[in-house]
């Protein structure tokens, strides 16, 4: 028989991941503190199961199944029986360590416990434990039940086994599974600021407009969306608040450094879709700039911030916070990149980009730019990222 799984927040993140453990078979205990949002996370779980069916993705007999598979409960001591409990509250560390001692009482000393952070260290949460061997970051990405990507972030207290344990029980939810060191922003939010940075740069340069640089990355980069609609799609006070942490995260590193434009666009409310205005205006009748399509200034859009992206996925390589496929793994499956952007060097030639950057680097005499070494030495070898 399959583990119970617990998840605790049933929130944007909680109520997903409950429906994609249930629906992969598991017993779940859904548990939140407040019983509306528990009521609320049941109606957008049958709904969406609901929906499986109608379009015929699922049966409705199964449907039905799944949903009974799921308890709502506003008690911590209902993950008793759990093999798993999933944490998915409010991002403070200080309300998480009090939920994670309630529940170590509440569970067996098998049972692993896990949270979804998306910017505290897991060493720092799991600190509270008194067995901290079987905790471990399990960051899913929004919305948890469509993102086939999740990132497993063993801490330095946490045992290999469970970690093992944990790598196959996602990947059978048919997830794409990457494990990764417990450094800011895991894989995704570290490999990804340069998409919003270099952009927001060069935009503050006066190089190019927002609709310009958005159609550089979509038109000739073949990403799906440019950085200026992506940014407006999450929201700049969230997208901002990722950028500050991780730059703070990394004793202020210049390569993750956030931009005043954001941060004056999230200081007038200018937030994005959900406030109706962001880097572009979204209420009724408005419509969105033009860009000007000029090959040769497009090329050059892409191309600084592609090499920017390579830069951040070598150094994660680099600082052996994943392996290259995993790297690359976490870009296609998590952020819908057109390409892994090592493989994408790799296609390029290291020697290329780090050209590139050389250039940059001696433009601006910035840290910013500073090449990778891992980038210098593939150049120097002439060897390649994903062998
Ligand atoms: N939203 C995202 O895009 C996203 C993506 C990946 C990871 N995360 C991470 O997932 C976690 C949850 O984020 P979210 O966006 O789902 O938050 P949310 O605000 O939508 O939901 C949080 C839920 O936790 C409940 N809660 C708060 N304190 C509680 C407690 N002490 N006990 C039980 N329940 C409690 C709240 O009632 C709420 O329902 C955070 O750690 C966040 O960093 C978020």
């Amino acid at each position: 028989m399959k583990e119970i799984i617990g998840v605790i927040g049933a929130g944007t993140m909680g109520a997903g991941i409950a429906q994609v453990a249930a629906q992969a078979g598991h017993a779940v205990v859904l548990t939140d503190t407040n019983p509306e949002q528990l009521l609320k996370a049941q109606q957008q779980i049958n709904g969406s199961l609901d929906k499986l069916a109608e379009k015929g993705k699922i049966n409705p007999d199964e449907a039905e199944q799944i949903k009974q598979k799921l308890k709502y409960s506003t008690q911590l001591s209902d993950h008793s029986a759990a093999g798993l409990v999933i944490e998915a509250i409010v991002e403070n560390l200080s309300v998480k360590h009090q939920v994670f001692q309630q529940l170590e009482q509440a569970v067996s000393s098998s049972c692993v416990l896990a949270s979804n952070t998306s910017s505290l260290s897991i060493a720092a949460i799991g600190s509270c434990l008194n067995d901290a061997s079987r905790f471990m970051g399990i960051h899913f990405f929004n919305p948890a039940t469509l993102m086939p990507l999740v990132e497993v972030i063993p801490g330095v207290a946490t045992a290999a086994e469970h970690t093992e344990k944990i790598e196959n029980l996602i990947a059978s939810w048919n997830k794409t599974v990457v494990v990764c060191k417990d450094t800011p922003g895991f894989i995704v939010n570290r490999v990804a600021r340069p998409f919003y940075g270099e952009a927001l740069r060069i935009y503050e340069e006066g190089i190019a407009d927002f609709a310009t640089i958005d159609w550089a990355m979509t038109t000739i980069g073949g990403f799906k969306m440019g950085p200026f609609t992506l940014m407006d799609y999450i929201g700049n006070d969230i997208n901002y608040t990722v950028t500050e942490t991780v730059f703070a995260a990394f004793y202020y590193d210049p390569r993750f450094k956030p931009s005043f434009t954001q941060k004056r666009h999230m200081e007038a409310g200018f937030l994005g879709r959900k406030s109706g205005r962001g880097f572009y205006a979204y209420t009724e009748g408005s419509s969105l700039p033009q860009p000007i399509a000029n090959p040769e200034l497009g090329k050059q859009i892409f191309e600084r911030i592609l090499v920017m992206l390579i830069n951040e996925a070598a150094d994660a390589v680099f600082m052996q916070v994943a392996s290259p496929s995993a790297v690359d793994l976490a870009m296609t499956k998590g952020v819908n990149y057109p390409k892994g952007l090592l493989a994408w060097a790799d296609e390029l030639g290291a020697s290329w980009v780090l050209e590139q950057l050389e250039k940059l680097f001696t433009e601006y005499g910035e840290d910013r730019y500073r090449p990778n070494p891992l980038l210098r030495r593939i150049a120097r070898e002439q060897s390649k990222f994903i062998l």
